[in-house]
């Protein structure tokens, strides 16, 4: 304010001391001028002229300098002022637009810069000299400058500001920058369009963002509908197990009743190839549904591909296998059986890619993955044994990369693929922990990266299968609320030379077990039952009898129910459908060895 007051005042005294200046110049020169044209007059006529007409005219003439002095001295201040008020105001906007983050600029009609900030050289990698007079299509995609011809027509056509969120700019380095851009029209003092004026955004950083947390949510979406048709693909995998362990228990006891010579033995051996195919899909709906592992064991996997490749390399003799695995592989706990089940599925999958024959690459390694490389795989940081599965042929395209892992998705003509290879590999690796993904370019081949944790365990040896029936005496209380399982476990304990009881629910095998636990010296009892289930029944039956022995089955594999019910001590797990050779063993490790 004060300062404000200071000014006025200097600016008054200037314009008074101008005027007064003026007049005393004026005054000083005519006094002369009379002490020339007068030089008989005195010194006090020189000073104030020669008559009192003289003196009132130089007075006037005096007023009228002063007047007249002090009003140039006021316009030449006000000027002054504005001038000063300008260049501030100047300075006020250039010091805002080299301050803020982004990039302002003018274009002429042409699309030269005609003005631009620092902000906007930063942005888009050039120096303020290589910017001057540039071309906006300089730095613009081909995709932009038909952006840009758009936001032209646009402000010519409403002169309406104009707001683009996608624009696509490329740096000095070739490197591609997303920005946002809002657009104006420029206009001279008279009105008439001259140019655009607009501010550019960096929103790279900001897109890239949202690009992840897209994906993220994709992801997660992906990952609850895979879960969901997981929980309908293991329901009906378990129903249908049931099924096929009637078909396999009547087949089996057919086969048991009957010679080599008799007519129907052929049917029936027939009978159960085709409960073998079906246990096989069963199988593969059960991997993708996550139902559980069984029979985890330290492993080396480059045994396991050894012997898989071997395996698979006898009967496809058109493809060639190339073997690259690491030394000193850290051993991982698996279930054996499901990764030949995984392997396996994506060694078909390859072979039926490279119908003229091609090349198999098969790799093992070491891999330590840190956080960052986890993260959209929900698994945890660590050691992990990486497996390739590559091959040279036909490749999958971008579309249906992002479907191969659900499952029914198939390619293959009927009859050729049901679609559950790579949905039961993706669900067996996820249940192990660790997590797959897939590389492919059309006609070039398909890389799979299957990721398995380590695990600090010394390799488990492997384990001898049954080879023949193992008879055995006793007496075993078979519990299933299925009559048909019943019906033919019945036969099948018989046919082993178990005597058998049986009850259809777990409150009936309570009570039975209570009457008869004396003699009883097995229960192979189902999981899922309505009423009382599985583990409550085993429970319970622990309660009559702490040293029971029991044999858990069911058409899920080993969940984590069932592997609860294991560690509370019961004695062993098999999974439907199970032919007599396999229900013989089973027993035979619980009671055989008594
Ligand atoms: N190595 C590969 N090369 C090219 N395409 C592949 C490869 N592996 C999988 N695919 C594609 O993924 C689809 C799904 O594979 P998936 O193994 O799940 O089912 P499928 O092989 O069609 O049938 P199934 O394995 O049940 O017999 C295939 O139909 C095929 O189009
Ligand atoms: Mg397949």
């Amino acid at each position: 304010m004060n300062k404000q007051k200071t000014k006025s005042k200097n600016i008054m005294d200037s314009m008074v001391v101008t005027g007064i200046a003026l007049a005393a110049f004026y005054w000083v020169c005519e006094s002369f001028m009379y002490f020339f044209l007068e030089p008989e007059a005195n010194i006090i006529q020189h000073v104030l002229g020669p008559d009192k007409f003289q003196t009132w005219t130089r007075l006037l003439v005096l007023c009228i300098f002063v007047i007249f002095g002090s009003h140039f001295q006021y316009a030449f201040n006000k000027r002054r002022l504005a001038d000063e008020a300008l260049l501030q105001s100047e300075e006020k906007y250039r010091t805002i637009l080299e301050s803020i983050e982004e990039g302002y600029f003018e274009i002429d009609l042409d699309g030269n810069l005609t003005f631009f900030n620092d902000p906007l050289c930063k942005i888009l990698g050039y120096s303020r000299n290589e910017m001057q007079g540039m071309s906006t299509r300089a730095f613009s995609t081909e995709d932009t400058i038909k952006k840009f011809d758009d936001i032209f027509e646009h402000l010519k056509n409403t002169g309406e500001p104009v707001n683009v969120t996608d624009y696509d700019a490329i740096r000095k380095n070739g490197k591609h920058v997303a920005l946002e851009l809002s657009a104006s029209q420029l206009k001279n003092s008279e009105g008439r369009t001259i140019g655009i004026r607009g501010v550019l955004r960096d929103v790279s950083e900001r897109k890239q963002a949202e690009e992840e947390r897209r994906k993220l949510e994709n992801q997660l979406q992906w990952a609850q509908k895979m879960e969901s048709i997981g929980t309908l693909a293991g329901g009906i995998a378990h129903d249908f197990n049931n099924i096929l362990m009637g078909i396999q228990g009547n087949a089996s006891l057919i086969l048991l009743k009957i010679d080599p010579s008799h007519p129907g033995y052929e049917k029936a051996k027939n009978i159960e190839k085709y409960v073998e195919s079906g246990t096989e899909l069963s199988k593969q709906l059960l991997g993708y549904a996550r139902r559980g592992k069984y029979h985890m064991k330290a492993t080396d996997l480059n045994d396991i591909i050894e012997n898989s490749a071997t395996l698979f390399g006898r009967t496809k003799k058109e493809i060639q296998i190339h073997k690259r695995l690491a030394e000193d592989i850290w051993t991982v706990e698996v279930d054996r059986g499901q990764i030949d089940q995984v392997l396996l599925n994506l060694y078909v999958n390859a072979w039926q890619a490279m119908p003229e024959g091609g090349d198999l690459y098969l790799e093992t390694e070491n891999i330590v993955l840190d956080h960052n490389f986890v993260k959209p795989y929900e698994v945890e940081p660590g050691n992990y044994v990486k497996i390739s599965v590559a091959d040279t042929g036909v490749g999958i395209d971008k579309e249906n990369q992002e479907r191969i892992f659900e499952p029914f998705f198939t390619t293959k003509e009927m009859g050729r693929g049901t679609g559950l290879g790579l949905a039961s590999v993706y669900g067996i690796i996820k249940n192990h922990g660790g997590y797959i993904n897939v590389y492919s370019e059309k006609d070039q081949g398909t890389i799979f990266t299957i990721y398995l944790p380590a695990s600090e365990k010394d390799v488990d040896e492997a384990e001898a299968l049954a080879v023949t029936i193992l008879k055995g005496t006793g007496t075993v209380l078979l519990v299933d609320d299925e009559e048909m399982i019943i019906d033919v476990g019945k036969e099948l304990l018989n046919e082993l030379g178990y005597d058998v009881l049986f009850a259809k629910s777990g409150a009936e095998a309570i009570e039975v077990y209570k009457q008869k636990h004396k003699t009883i010296d097995l229960v192979i009892m189902d999981m899922i039952m309505p009423g009382i289930i599985g583990g409550e029944a085993y429970d319970r039956l622990k309660e009559i009898n702490p040293d029971v022995k029991v044999l858990l089955s069911s058409g899920y594999s080993l969940n984590g129910q069932a592997t609860h019910i294991l560690r509370r001590g019961c004695n062993g797990f098999i999974q439907k459908p199970f032919n007599i050779k396999q229900l013989s063993y089973s027993i035979h490790n619980i009671i055989g060895k008594r």
